[in-house]
């Protein structure tokens, strides 16, 4: 949600900005622009819409300098457009302000300065911001921002330079997130690590209340009280190759392609033996384990989804009575939160606004915290007592996959260890999981390579307007999922629901033709479904299914069928996502959609 980032150092400054900005673009792709310093005059550079075209505006016209902020924006307050992009600048072009986040008391704010007579350019919140710095100044751009952020209320992190001090960058964080990258000769902020990787591996993850004045030589942070403070330095893993689209042509499907890769990771990881290791961050001992009244799974999007899996898998292998909630329903719902109950918060970026506020929301109550996460470092990370890596890598496009895969995965391994502990499962049945779990990369691998299969079904259904997707039992979630990827790149709507559910209502919606698409592997429920299949075929639904190979009844129910390997039925959603995506994703192709940067969505979801 708004991706910042900033440099000083004796590089080219067009492109050391424009590239830390290709690498935010996930976080939001209404506008952009850059901003730096030359000859003591504030030079500003911006547009509305896609990175490309701020590509071509500096190409045209480009900046010069040792220092320069640059912003790629998802609108919060004013709609996309050139006076609307960041940097925005106080009445002076003294200031130059880029922001993430929202600053909530911009109105009384923005009133006071109109009255004081600021002139003002945008509708953005942000602009207050850049007026207060400049009216502050009074010869020190990091006392001027103290001055100002004591003001602002809202979640921000913002990046400011001044054209009477071009040797410094000033940062602030306070809710989104922000990281100082530690060059040589040359140091660099950005909201996020990748856009840092193509010049450091080692950085600074700033903590909510912390200033940071970033110089080309010194960094120095600040704390709330305006005390110098010492950070500790980490050195990133991530390479900048993985960062790259490789001959893949999205992101998105080269995520998909990864996840075999990643299972196996996490297998040679996290499993030893007949034990589970969750890594060095995981701290709760077994005995609070065993001990927990119950769970409460809190999280967003595709990260819910996993949650609801997650449900099904501590209640069915660990008998412990778990809760499933939407983060942004959960924070503000006075939840009863009495026992001893394990709170998780699920989440590929680490920085989901509702999903932290949730954390924060029961860590205030004094409950324990686990986060399944995949940014190290991140605010969630952070913030949890323990916490699981999904090892996933980094995640670019802007539609989960590869995330919510490895997020099944750990809570599958987290069900047998409770098992295990509150004495639900016997050795010998944990055994036999851990053979079946062995033989998951394989049977993912052997999906991926049938994905000419599901594309020619995309391009016999690409043209429809509505979908439904069903399920039943640990494959509803699975298909709200699927429903979920179909309509979040390609824009046709769908909707996910339990399969017992459509008699109900919404199968007053199925006329000829209308597509279903019905996962019905060999499970507890497989009767079931066969019946929700019939149900739809006498209404001449054309059911699209997702089947387990050698099933011959499937064949002549379905419109279409697309088998996957047998498996263990509370580990099929990790097989059974994998056709669903592929689906989403060549159906979005078909239709010219720019899969990776959807319209209206932002891969950092960093407000409320
Ligand atoms: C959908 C998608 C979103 C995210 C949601 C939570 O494909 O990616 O629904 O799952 O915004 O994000 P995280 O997992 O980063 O908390």
């Amino acid at each position: 949600m708004c991706g910042i980032v900033g440099y000083i150092g004796d590089k080219d400054i067009n492109s050391v900005l424009m590239a830390g900005l290709w690498r935010l673009e996930y976080r939001g792709y209404d506008s952009s622009g850059v901003a730096s310093v030359i000859d003591g005059e504030m030079e500003v550079r911006k547009v509305k819409g896609r990175l490309m075209n701020l590509q071509e505006l500096l190409a045209e016209k480009p900046l010069s300098g040792t220092v320069g902020i640059g912003h790629t924006r998802w609108a919060t307050h004013g709609e996309p457009s050139d006076q609307n992009a960041h940097p925005q600048v106080g009445c002076k072009n003294m200031i130059a302000v880029v922001h993430n986040g929202i600053i909530e008391n911009y109105y009384s704010l923005k009133e006071e300065l109109v009255k004081r007579k600021h002139f003002f350019k945008s509708n953005t919140d942000t602009e207050v911001i850049a007026h207060l710095i400049e009216e502050n100044y009074k010869g020190n751009l990091k006392e001027s921002v103290s001055k100002t952020i004591s003001r602002l209320e809202g979640s921000f992190a913002i990046a400011v330079i001044c054209t009477e001090e071009p040797d410094k960058i000033v940062v602030y964080r306070y809710g989104s997130p922000l990281t100082v990258g530690i060059g040589k000769n040359e140091n660099l902020i950005a909201s996020d690590i990748p856009a840092l990787l193509d010049h450091t591996k080692d950085v600074i993850t700033m903590n909510d209340g912390e200033l940071g004045v970033i110089e080309k030589n010194k960094i120095e942070f600040f704390n709330s009280h305006g005390e110098r403070i010492e950070k500790e330095r980490k050195r990133i893993k991530w390479s900048a190759e993985s960062l790259e689209k490789l001959d893949f042509p999205h992101y998105m499907s080269k995520e998909i392609h990864e996840q075999p890769q990643i299972i196996k990771k996490n297998i040679e990881l996290k499993i030893k033996g007949n034990e589970f290791d969750f890594g060095v961050n995981f701290k709760f001992t077994p005995k609070e384990l065993a001990n927990l009244s119950h769970i409460i799974i809190q999280a967003c999007g595709t990260s819910w989804h996993a949650g609801y899996i997650g449900k099904y898998l501590f209640e069915n292998f660990a008998r412990i009575q778990t809760e499933i909630d939407i983060s942004s329903e959960f924070r503000y719902r006075n939840p009863v939160m009495d026992g001893e109950p394990l709170v998780m918060a699920i989440t590929q970026s680490g920085e989901t606004a509702d999903t932290l506020a949730g954390l924060r929301e029961a860590k205030a109550k004094f409950l324990k915290i686990l986060s399944l996460v995949n940014v190290r470092g991140s605010t969630i990370a952070r913030e949890s007592d323990s916490s699981i890596y999904l090892e996933a890598g980094p995640e670019i496009g802007v539609a989960s996959t590869k995330a919510f895969t490895s997020q099944i995965f750990q809570l599958y391994l987290l069900s047998l260890y409770l098992s295990k502990l509150k004495w639900t499962m016997d050795g010998s049945e944990i055994k036999k999981q851990i053979k079946e779990i062995k033989k998951l990369p394989q049977k993912m691998k052997k999906i991926i390579e049938k994905e000419k299969g599901i594309k020619k079904i995309a391009e016999k259904f690409k043209d429809a307007k509505d979908f439904m997707f069903i399920g039943r039992g640990i494959n509803y979630p699975t298909a709200l999922e699927g429903a979920l990827k179909l309509k979040e790149i390609s824009y046709i709507h769908a909707t996910g629901y339990p399969a017992g559910e459509m008699k109900h209502g919404p199968i007053a919606l199925i006329t000829e033709g209308s597509p279903v698409v019905a996962i019905a592997t060999k499970s507890s429920v497989y009767d079931k479904m066969l019946s929700n299949i019939e149900e739809l075929k006498s209404r001449k639904a054309e059911v699209i299914v997702i089947g387990t190979e050698g099933d011959e009844i499937i064949k002549n129910l379905g419109s279409d069928v697309f088998y996957i390997p047998e498996c263990e039925e509370n580990l099929s959603p990790i097989l059974s996502i994998i056709p669903l995506q592929l689906f989403a994703y060549h159906i979005a192709v078909l239709n010219g959609r720019d899969v990776d940067r959807p319209r209206n969505l932002a891969k950092s979801v960093t407000v409320e």
